[in-house]
């Protein structure tokens, strides 16, 4: 009886060994399988380590064993840092992250992604915990270079902008003040010669007339270039005035109704802005003409809040998602770069034969509308 006892308490004796052994072959395999740095800590003692430290610190892993902790950071000072955080956290919390400069063996310094967790409910007198390092110094390097070039091809943007709209001003000033001079010149001395005419010589007559047909002719079509260039009136009278304009124009051209209400005191929306919500309002336009087929045109423009706010709806055929969010519409991309320089939104929706809707929100500052 005492035999077979011995025997079954033995049987399972070994049994509990083989799953205790399993469990640590688990165990090995599962850290070495973890990408991260993992190691464990009691007093800040290093007690195991998986293979990864070797690759993220350049430790071997078994070096590591029974070393301080502050091996992996740059000096003293910082480990106590980093150490008191974790601990004082992890007291009332099971897990920790944070990111924090470390240093590898061969005295270079990365950034570590860290997260730490405590093993057990509460955290023990021996302060036993595991913490996770990843190496992110790359990423961050990565990350930090690609807003750099943002910015960068942001502030290209705004410098292009600006340097075309200086540019357009130009030649529209220049275009509307030479040329119209002189054709206002050629006009009076038109008038001035069919007044002086012979009484009855009736073809010289007629080639004055269509010669002052063609001036006059001329003179709009200098008045309609140099205002597509850069609406004078923008300059002059300011935003609603020159949205009134674009509004007549584009129902001329297109044949399409187009229904405003601008609320929003003339001349009190600063130059610059009034630019950039003339020109977006001039972009959807042109869209509604080349692609809405539509029929009539909603246009608002009122404050609401703190917000400076411009809605264009039309009836045509909608925008699809992929449209409004394609990188290559570069004239919603415009749209969009042109709204963000002031902090403001773009929402740009479409429903099929239902048509499109862009609200744009450019928040004020004081003094604005
Ligand atoms: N009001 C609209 N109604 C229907 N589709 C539109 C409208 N506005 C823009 N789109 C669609 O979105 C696309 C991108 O517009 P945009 O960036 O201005 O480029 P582009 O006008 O040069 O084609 C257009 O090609 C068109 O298919
Ligand atoms: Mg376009």
């Amino acid at each position: 009886m005492n035999r077979e006892r011995a025997e079954t308490i033995s049987k399972s004796r070994s049994k509990l060994i083989e799953s205790l052994q399993e469990l640590d072959a688990l165990k090995a395999s599962i850290l070495d399988a973890i990408p991260q740095a993992v190691v464990g800590l009691q007093n800040r003692q290093i007690n195991f380590a998986n293979t990864a430290v070797e690759e993220v610190f350049g430790w071997h892993p078994e070096e590591l064993i029974g070393k301080s902790v502050t091996v992996f950071y740059r000096n003293d000072e910082e480990a106590e840092e980093i150490g008191r955080h974790f601990y004082t956290t992890l007291e009332h919390q099971r897990t920790f992250v944070s990111e924090f400069p470390c240093r590898r063996k061969d005295g270079r310094d990365i950034l570590c992604r860290m997260r730490s967790s405590r093993i057990g409910e509460r955290l023990s007198k021996e302060k036993r915990i595991v913490i996770t390092y990843e190496d992110i110094t790359e990423q961050r390097r990565a990350e930090e270079e690609l807003a750099n070039s943002r910015e960068q091809l942001r502030n290209l943007s705004i410098y292009l902008q600006s340097v075309r709209e200086k540019e357009s001003t130009r030649i529209a000033r220049e275009i509307h003040d030479e040329l119209g001079q002189s054709l206002t010149a050629l006009q009076m001395d038109l008038a001035w010669l069919g007044a002086r005419l012979p009484a009855g010589d009736l073809p010289l007559a007629g080639k004055v007339q269509r010669m002052a047909a063609l001036v006059d002719a001329t003179v709009d079509s200098v008045h309609r270039i140099s205002t597509e260039l850069r609406p004078i009136l923008l300059d002059d009278l300011g935003l609603i005035a020159a949205m009134e304009w674009q509004v007549q124009e584009f129902e001329g051209r297109t044949g399409v109704q187009c229904k405003a209400r601008l609320n929003c005191k003339d001349g009190s929306v600063e130059k610059d802005l009034a630019t950039t919500l003339f020109r977006v309002f001039q972009e959807t336009l042109t869209n509604i003409a080349r692609h809405a087929e539509a029929t009539m045109v909603k246009v608002r423009l009122f404050q609401k809040g703190e917000e400076l706010c411009l809605d264009v709806s039309d009836n045509g055929k909608g925008i699809t998602p992929e449209q409004a969010g394609d990188p290559k519409s570069f004239g919603i991309v415009g749209i969009r770069e042109r709204v963000n320089l002031w902090g403001g939104s773009v929402s740009i929706t479409g429903k099929p034969q239902k048509g499109t809707a862009i609200k744009v929100r450019i928040p004020i500052r004081r003094g604005e509308c």
